[in-house]
């Protein structure tokens, strides 16, 4: 058995974000297909360890990935992710942290694709951490940008965000804040990614017509949007038993009544059976699933296992 170890720079070199999004996108109608085998992911010290894998049946494929999560250490999450055929002895071994940001950008790209409107290029991103540059570049493969402000309650990280991301984001104009229910007033598209245990921002700082993605919380205590927002949008989710499991913004919504479980739609069945008019507010909630790490690890397998 060969093992082969790919880091940051090699998988940057070989994904692109358009393809991440395309991958992530067939997984996700795969897995609304019953192809994939996924456990629930297993989570150690409250979520500090987390262990998740995903088996793909029809091409006897498998990713398992182990996180260690730290939001006081940079970057804030490690780990592996390793990929391994039946049909094959060698297997691949990739960094989890780049990984992980790719696929979870890559997710908000497929689902700002199809619940964003069409001409909407005006994104407002709250949380400049480990997640949010492929926040933004997934947002602008799908979505080309006209305007991107960051908020941070740190306004240094944002404004080293902008200042990073500006060569990638030609004519695209760029501001920063740390006042996010300012911040989003005019936005078309929200991107939450901050580890926060409260709602960022109150529903009525909203426009009337907006798309919202919020990848942050993944554990019950942590909560990043009002109940008020989700009770009155097309809420759409990447897997239902694991945001009941994990969505503290969810569970919130839930128990207080502002939503019930019927109203919740998974990815993979909204791509599957579009609606012709999701409505004005649409959020996408996401607690990160294997799938999404299955898609990104094939990809490197194609192009580094022989
Ligand atoms: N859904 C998923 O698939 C997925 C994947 C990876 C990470 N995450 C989660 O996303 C969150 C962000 O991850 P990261 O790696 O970018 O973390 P990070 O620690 O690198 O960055 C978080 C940023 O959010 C900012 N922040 C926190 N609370 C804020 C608030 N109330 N207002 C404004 N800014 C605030 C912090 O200052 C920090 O810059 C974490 O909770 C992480 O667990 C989810």
């Amino acid at each position: 058995m060969k093992a082969m170890t790919v880091g940051e720079p090699e998988i940057r070199e070989a994904v692109t974000m358009k393809e991440a999004i395309d991958a992530v996108r067939h997984a996700f109608v795969d897995l609304a297909g019953g192809e994939f085998e996924m456990p629930t992911r297993t989570a150690l010290r409250d979520g500090q360890f987390l262990v998740m894998s995903a088996h793909h049946r029809s091409t006897a494929s498998a990713m398992f990935k182990t996180l260690s999560l730290n939001f006081e250490r940079k970057p804030a999450i490690t780990g592996t992710v390793t990929w391994s055929e039946t049909g094959r002895l060698d297997h691949l071994i990739a960094d989890a942290g780049t990984v992980t940001a790719l696929r979870t950008g890559a997710v908000v790209g497929v689902a700002t694709d199809l619940l964003a409107p069409p001409e909407a290029g005006r994104l407002t991103l709250i949380g400049a951490g480990g997640q949010a540059p492929d926040q933004v570049r997934a947002v602008h493969a799908v979505r080309p940008l006209r305007q991107l402000t960051v908020v941070d309650a740190a306004l240094d990280r944002a404004q080293a965000l902008v200042e990073s991301l500006a060569p990638e984001l030609p004519g695209v104009e760029l501001l920063t804040s740390t006042d996010a229910g300012s911040a989003v007033r005019e936005a078309e598209i929200v991107c939450c990614a901050t580890n926060a245990t409260s709602p960022l921002f109150p529903e009525s700082a909203l426009p009337a017509q907006v798309h919202v993605n919020a990848i942050g919380a993944y554990r019950p205590t942590m909560r990043e949007l009002p109940d008020a927002l989700l009770a009155g949008s097309t809420v759409v989710v990447d897997e239902l038993d694991a945001i009941l499991e994990e969505s503290g913004e969810i569970i919130h919504a839930l128990e207080a009544g502002a939503i019930t479980r019927d109203a919740l739609t998974e990815l993979g069945a909204a791509l599957t059976a579009p609606t012709a008019d999701f409505g004005k507010r649409t959020v996408f909630k996401s607690v990160g699933v294997a799938v999404q790490d299955w898609a990104i690890a094939r990809l490197l397998a194609d192009k580094f296992l022989a």
